[in-house]
């Protein structure tokens, strides 16, 4: 089972749109992957799924999505220079080992400036290695990403519809 993780709690994220157009690119090659955006987290969960702390809504979650998969799509927006402090706070918050030891993972930056969140990936690569989730070497930045939907929100750029194609290809055999 494929999770793709929208991995910011924003509002009307660009990154819930990537998110989306990977999830239609997966199926089309035969995968399907359900979407989890870091905005359905429970309004609570800094107080409720913390250090041993456990609620129903975000067990629910565990459960259904993130537990149960083998791979996992990170959607990774550019916030100060690195991901989100909310995907932080997720990871930290989920299951070890259930959610993400021994699993894989492929990583996609964005952001609205000129660098596509090479580091934030860097960083977040760092923090998966360290729990022993697998990385796939070819990782995707795109920068400028208000200029890289059409108008359903799709990308259409020649460059970019190719990498996230040659991306998807190499996750679905990773
Ligand atoms: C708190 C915050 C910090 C941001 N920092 C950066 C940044 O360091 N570099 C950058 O290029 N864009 C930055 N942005 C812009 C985002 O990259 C941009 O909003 C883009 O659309 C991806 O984020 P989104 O999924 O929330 O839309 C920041 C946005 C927010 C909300």
């Amino acid at each position: 089972m494929i999770s793709i993780i929208s991995s910011t709690n924003r509002p009307g994220s660009n990154t819930f749109k990537v998110a989306k157009y990977y999830q239609q690119i997966l199926l089309q090659k035969g995968q399907e992957a359900n979407i989890l955006s870091l905005t359905e987290l429970p309004d609570t969960f800094i107080a409720t799924d913390l250090y041993g702390k456990r609620s129903e809504a975000f067990k629910r979650i565990l459960d259904a999505a993130i537990n149960p998969s083998d791979k996992f799509l990170f959607i990774i927006p550019e916030y100060n220079g690195s991901y989100p402090g909310v995907l932080k706070v997720f990871v930290d918050a989920c299951d070890f080992p259930e959610s993400f030891y021994e699993k894989k993972a492929a990583l996609v930056g964005i952001s609205s400036g000129k660098y596509g969140n090479i580091r934030g990936v860097d960083h977040f690569t760092g923090v998966c290695h360290y729990f022993n989730l697998h990385v796939l070497p070819l990782k995707l930045h795109i920068a400028n990403i208000k200029t890289e939907f059409d108008e359903n929100d799709n990308l259409f750029k020649e460059d970019t519809v190719k990498f996230v194609n040659e991306q998807t290809d190499k996750f679905i055999a990773f």
